[in-house]
């Protein structure tokens, strides 16, 4: 008899972790509960819409005042991707830039969301575009291990940087000048500009593998293109430690140390901290709702 409890025991402990495990999976985009779907939509609502809209077209209330657009996501196209120009983005990628914002924009970390709440509003941004549901995303292009710096590598990214035609658009200098800098446009009809590439921070993070991500998938929906095809692996690291050569100059920082249109997204998040003091999120939420943003965390990217 006592065995047979142990086993039963033992049998219910085991479907239990199984249950666990799958419910990671689905964290990680297979399927996708009807509950937390509601609780994405609702997370997105109070943190996402004033910018991106209640629709998801990047036309909420608050786009008009900023000259960096807020992005309309029922395109399906994402600028900020680990997989090849032109295909959807990975969960994780769109994951990551909730989690780490994009610098010098008013997209800031939503670090004052939970990890939990940040996978369900990825969903809900994914449910906004049918392309999701009737396209599969390309694989995550490999990242190999950076070589070690060193001028060679430099120098020859700097040749590179000149081959590539680079300069057309970021200038002879890396300083967003170039000869078909004006008048650039995105996808979304709105004016872009080559980055300056001597100014940091950059908006897809300050690490070597985040440049080279961007220099092999491209930006989708800008004129930034990839180089995955015309440049070996060797070749994008020595441009990666070209423009980290190059890039030696800090934007201006303001209030609490935020950079362009983040005091934007400062105000427009602490507006809505506000409105949900008495509600389910804001600044007297249980664990400390809007602050607990580690400012820390989010000003070191
Ligand atoms: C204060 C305005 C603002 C708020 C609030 C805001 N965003 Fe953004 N978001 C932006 C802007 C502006 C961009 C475009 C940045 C760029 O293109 O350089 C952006 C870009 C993004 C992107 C990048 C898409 C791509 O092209 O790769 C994602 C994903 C995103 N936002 C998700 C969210 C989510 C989810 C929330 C709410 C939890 C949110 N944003 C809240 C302004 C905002
Ligand atoms: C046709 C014009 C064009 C060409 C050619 C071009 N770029 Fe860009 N690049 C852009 C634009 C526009 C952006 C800004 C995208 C944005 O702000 O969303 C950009 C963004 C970038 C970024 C991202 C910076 C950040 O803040 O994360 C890097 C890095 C970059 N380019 C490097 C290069 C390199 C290296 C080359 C050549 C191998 C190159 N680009 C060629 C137009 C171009």
């Amino acid at each position: 008899m006592k065995t047979i409890l142990v086993v039963a025991v033992g049998v219910v402990l085991i479907l239990g972790l199984l249950t666990v495990e799958k419910r990671r999976d689905d964290v990680a985009g297979l399927a996708w509960a009807e509950e937390d779907l509601k609780l994405g939509e609702k997370i997105y609502q109070e943190n996402c819409a004033a910018c991106h809209g209640d629709k998801g077209d990047g036309k909420g209330p608050q786009a008009d005042r900023l000259s960096i657009k807020p992005r309309n996501f029922t395109t399906g196209i994402y600028k900020f991707r680990s997989n090849p120009s032109g295909s959807l983005p990975l969960d994780q990628d769109i994951f990551r830039t909730i989690s780490r914002g994009v610098r010098g924009t008013s997209m800031l970390a939503q670090l004052q969301l939970s990890e939990q709440e940040r996978w369900a509003v990825v969903h809900s941004l994914k449910a906004f575009s049918k392309r999701f549901k009737e396209e599969k995303p390309g694989k995550a292009i490999a990242v190999p291990t950076a070589p070690p710096a060193n001028p060679k590598l430099v120098a020859l990214g700097k040749r590179k940087y000149e081959e590539g035609g680079c300069a057309q658009c970021h200038g002879s200098n890396g300083r967003g000048d170039g000869p078909s800098a004006e008048g650039l446009k995105d996808d979304w009809g709105n004016p872009i500009s080559p980055s300056d590439l001597t100014l940091k921070p950059f908006k897809s993070g300050p690490n070597p593998e985040d440049l080279y991500r961007t220099l092999s998938t491209g930006l989708n929906g800008t004129p930034m293109p990839s180089y995955a095809a015309s440049f070996s692996a060797n070749e994008r690291w020595a441009l990666v430690f070209y423009i980290l050569s190059i890039a030696t100059r800090e934007k201006p920082r303001g209030m609490m140390g935020l950079v362009g249109e983040e005091v934007e997204g400062m105000r427009v998040d602490m507006r809505a901290a506000m409105a949900g003091m008495m509600g389910s999120r804001g600044m007297m939420k249980q664990d400390g709702g809007m602050m607990n943003r580690n400012m820390k965390d989010m000003m070191g990217r």
